[in-house]
């Protein structure tokens, strides 16, 4: 079993190649109820931006290891009047035995971790989504058996959730292909992380060209092209992001057998087809379930669940 006792989830490059084969077979005995796991702890949820999967699924996740959630919106905390990181963070870990946040800048999550000695994770910042990725991955291995070999595109912005899906395919030995308008690049030191990660044996490919992308993948993955944070800029991006949309047209570049992933909620007629979403190739809804199992797993691990 995967023991990650204590640790802190910042980004998915925290794991190893193992650590995550670990933790989605632990995720996958975990659904089918093959394993049981236990643990009276308490997780608190300190997030700055909205969320309906991350938030749910992880409160669902500590209620059935048989722990408690204390949902710490900013507005009924002290943090929107300002109290510093690191004064909230000393005295939340006297409190919680876990902390998961969702904030805007990747500094301000690791400012915390260094303050609070409890364990955090990550659930979404600007710069990862990794809680996402395994829940993702989850999913293609469910699909395909495993992951090992296959290749997964994502098409849109170089986003939060692409750059953690370069680190989670790297690290599950896939090929990840990111389609995207000049301008809108995934990070550059995330790109390095990843190709250090592949170590020349899969493929980290960025390019303009979607179609190209799409060729012969078998799964295509796209995001909202405004992220939270960037309402302002979303009516600029539509003409720019249309030719990165996932319609009926580019998964016909792909494989056949391909499946669809989004890791919602979806803007339909922009970033992807209401036919995509809603046709066959789609698994979206089982991605959101998978949300679940994922975190509970991680949980788990961290907790030392038994
Ligand atoms: N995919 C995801 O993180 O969804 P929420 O923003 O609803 O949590
Ligand atoms: N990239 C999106 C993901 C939402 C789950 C955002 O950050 O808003």
């Amino acid at each position: 079993m995967a023991a990650l006792i204590g640790r802190d989830l910042l980004g998915l490059a925290d794991l190893s190649s193992t650590e995550l084969q670990e933790l989605l077979e632990m995720a996958t005995q975990l659904k089918s109820q093959k394993l049981k796991l236990h643990c009276n702890k308490v997780l608190g949820l300190l997030f700055s931006k909205a969320s309906t999967r991350t938030r749910v699924s992880f409160t669902v996740a500590m209620y059935q290891l048989g722990g408690q959630v204390i949902d710490l919106h900013p507005n009924v905390t002290q943090v929107s009047r300002g109290e510093p990181i690191q004064d909230t963070a000393r005295v939340l870990d006297r409190y919680l035995d876990i902390l998961a946040i969702r904030t805007f800048a990747q500094q301000d999550l690791e400012t915390f971790a260094n303050y609070a000695k409890i364990p955090v994770i990550n659930a979404l910042t600007d710069l990862e989504h990794p809680c996402q990725i395994l829940a993702d991955l989850l999913t293609i291995q469910e699909r395909f058996g495993s992951l090992a070999g296959l290749t997964l595109t994502y098409v849109g912005d170089g986003n939060n959730v692409a750059n953690s899906l370069m680190l989670g395919c790297a690290l599950a030995g896939m090929n990840v292909r990111v389609a995207f308008p000049s301008g809108y690049a995934p990070d550059a030191e995330i790109v390095e992380k990843a190709r250090t990660i592949a170590a020349g044996k899969t493929e980290v490919v960025l390019t303009q060209d979607a179609e190209a992308a799409a060729k012969d993948a078998q799964v295509l993955y796209t995001d909202v092209w405004a992220s939270m944070g960037q309402e302002t800029e979303a009516d600029n991006r539509l003409p720019i992001f249309q030719p990165y949309q996932i319609s009926q047209q580019l998964l016909g570049f792909a494989d056949p057998e391909a499946i669809v992933l989004h890791c919602l909620p979806a803007h339909r007629g922009e970033e992807i087809t209401d036919e995509v979403i809603e046709g066959s190739q789609s698994k979206v809804w089982d991605q959101a379930e998978n949300r679940l199992h994922a975190q509970k797993a991680l949980l788990a691990s961290i907790l030392g669940a038994k």
